[in-house]
């Protein structure tokens, strides 16, 4: 049995922990989940108790295994089986393309099924979110809200994907692992630097403007808080100590594009995670135009494009 899951994207972002050891959000987000990009796992128990085995697109993999045997644990308990993992992926991994979002939510959903243990939607994205904050998310299709509540989280879509099917163009100017981990360099904020107060105080208007937009399909206003939330993340990042600078300058250069594109009135505006590549949200009428002006930016290495997709789930068998 395979699960699937896709990766989202912020728009308004989960940046910071309330509580470290229970992982829950210091601030809410919303996000848009993709339909292009995806995960898929698969875990069997197999008979004896040693140690779990983690196959990543058809290789071995020990970087991840803790995280991965963790979250199993969540489910299964401590006193299990061992299990073989099976991971595919048809995107970069741990480079700022939010693989641990869809890899984490297929996973959650992938051991549910496999001890027959599947529960609720929600009840799956907080386990999931409990080991990736953003992986709550996938659980989820179209636009979707998390909620920073107070003993658990709280997700749900507030609008389908072919409710407002924007389009996602992602220019990858890196495709190697990122040098520190959002949840390092989310710690590493809280700690050290000066804005993460306020960035935490004012999220709850930033999150009502986008929310609104959402509500009417106002591409500009959505373009306008989210270009804004992204960029006072990132100041925030810039201003911890040490910094934490995740773009290059093929990030900046596109930047730079997409700001042209808006001077000839191209609805689309960027954002950008915990890594150097540019995620352009524009109309569906703007998607070539996007694209190619991207393509031709200097450092991009590709681009992919996706719309808006669905949740988790399971697949049919082959
Ligand atoms: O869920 P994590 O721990 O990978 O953190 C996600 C952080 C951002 O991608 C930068 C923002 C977000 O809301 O997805």
């Amino acid at each position: 049995m395979w699960s699937q899951a896709q990766p989202n994207i912020a728009l308004v972002k989960y940046w910071g922990k309330r509580d470290v050891a229970r992982n829950l959000p210091a601030v809410g987000s919303l996000s848009i989940t993709l339909d292009a990009l995806y995960s898929r796992m698969s875990v069997d128990f197999l008979e004896n108790r040693g140690l779990d085995e983690l196959v990543v697109n058809g290789e071995e993999n020990s970087a991840m295994l803790s995280r991965v045997s963790g979250c199993i644990d969540r489910i299964a308990g401590n006193d299990r089986p061992a299990a073989r993992i099976q991971s595919e992926s048809n995107f970069p991994l741990a480079a700022g393309l939010a693989s641990s979002a869809s890899a984490f939510a297929a996973l959650v959903l992938a051991t549910c099924e496999s001890v027959n243990q599947t529960a609720d939607t929600l009840a799956m994205a907080r386990i999931a979110g409990s080991v990736s904050g953003s992986a709550a998310r996938s659980f989820y299709g179209g636009f979707v809200e998390l909620a920073a509540g107070d003993e658990n989280i709280d997700v749900w879509s507030i609008v389908g994907p072919e409710d407002w099917p924007l389009k996602v163009v992602v220019a990858i100017t890196e495709t190697g692992p990122k040098p520190l981990s959002s949840g390092e360099a989310m710690i590493r904020c809280a700690k050290t630097s000066p804005f993460y107060d306020s960035w935490v105080e004012r999220q709850p208007d930033d999150l009502a403007a986008a929310r609104e937009a959402v509500d009417k399909r106002d591409f500009e206003q959505l373009a306008a808080v989210s270009e804004h939330n992204c960029l006072k993340m990132h100041s925030v990042m810039w201003a911890s100590r040490p910094p934490v600078v995740y773009w290059n300058n093929a990030t900046i250069a596109c930047m730079e594009t997409v700001r042209d594109l808006q001077k000839k009135s191209e609805p689309v505006f960027f954002t950008i995670d915990a890594g150097p590549q540019l995620k352009a949200v524009c109309l569906p009428s703007a998607e070539e135009t996007v694209r190619d002006a991207l393509s031709d930016t200097a450092g991009v290495v590709t681009t992919l494009v996706s719309g808006l997709g669905y949740g988790a789930r399971v697949l049919e068998q082959s």
